[in-house]
């Protein structure tokens, strides 16, 4: 049985007062939720979260790191500092770095190593474009992303990897993929990791991520291969977020 992961993706959305509000009203409400929570905050908060989540179920993320250890990167941040503020995943090529910062597959799955070298549990994002689904190009797409992946680390690591399906066409827009589509892709990404280890491809977490909120977490989520969700925008509200965590 895979676990259910629910992981807050806040973006570029914060402020000390906004943080200390979001996660007080997280834990207030922890007690009737048994997936696994993670909250991926921007960096300058990684502390402020950390200390409000002591001794509770609430787990802490961030949201992209360097892939490089250390030294003369200015403006950057590695796995190790990640690390230092108590944090243990990390998500790595969402599609707004992959479109935004012109991140490569090849160059997340440097990021995707880093963060393993570091015990970090990287929440791997893979997705297609609107243009690219009309395409018909999704499977090829998806697996591209992937496949730089498996490259990298090996079919292995994925024992340590989430891996969050996030149709771009989807991200923000309030335009959910049917519990039928991501289900589709959802097997098709498992698949693909069978095709090198069949009990890492049962054990993977693959969450959705693209619109999830409270109203359509429950079906999502109930489909056969869709294990938790990463959210955005429903991520910045307590009592959305707390009820997609109780979905799970
Ligand atoms: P959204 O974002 O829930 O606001 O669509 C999801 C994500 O980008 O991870």
């Amino acid at each position: 049985m895979r676990r259910t992961i629910v992981a807050g993706n806040w973006k570029m959305n914060a402020s000390k007062e906004s943080v200390n509000k979001l996660i007080l009203g997280i834990l207030s409400g922890m007690s009737e939720v048994s997936s696994e929570v993670v909250v991926c905050a921007p960096f300058p908060y990684l502390s402020q979260v950390e200390a409000l989540i002591t001794h509770s179920q609430v787990k802490l993320g961030a949201q992209n790191l360097n892939a490089n250890p250390a030294g003369a990167f200015t403006g950057e941040v590695s796995a190790n500092m990640i690390k230092d503020f108590g944090a243990r995943y990390v998500i790595v090529g969402h599609s707004e770095r992959r479109s935004l910062y012109r991140e490569t597959s090849s160059l997340v799955a440097e990021k995707v190593k880093a963060a393993l070298d570091n015990d970090l549990t990287p929440l791997l994002c893979v997705g297609e474009s609107l243009e690219q689904r009309e395409a018909g190009e999704t499977e090829t797409v998806v697996a591209e992303q992937i496949n730089a992946v498996i490259e990298l680390v090996g079919i292995g690591a994925f024992r340590n990897i989430i891996i969050a399906y996030e149709p771009v066409w989807a991200i923000g827009t309030g335009k959910t993929a049917s519990p039928e589509q991501a289900q589709a892709v959802h097997l098709f990404i498992r698949s693909l990791l069978g095709e090198s280890n069949e009990s890492i491809a049962q054990g993977t977490p693959i969450l959705y991520g693209g619109s999830m909120n409270a109203g359509n977490a429950n079906e999502l989520i109930s489909c056969a291969d869709i294990d938790g969700g990463l959210i955005g925008g429903a991520a910045l509200k307590a009592e959305d977020f707390l009820q997609i965590c109780k979905a799970g």
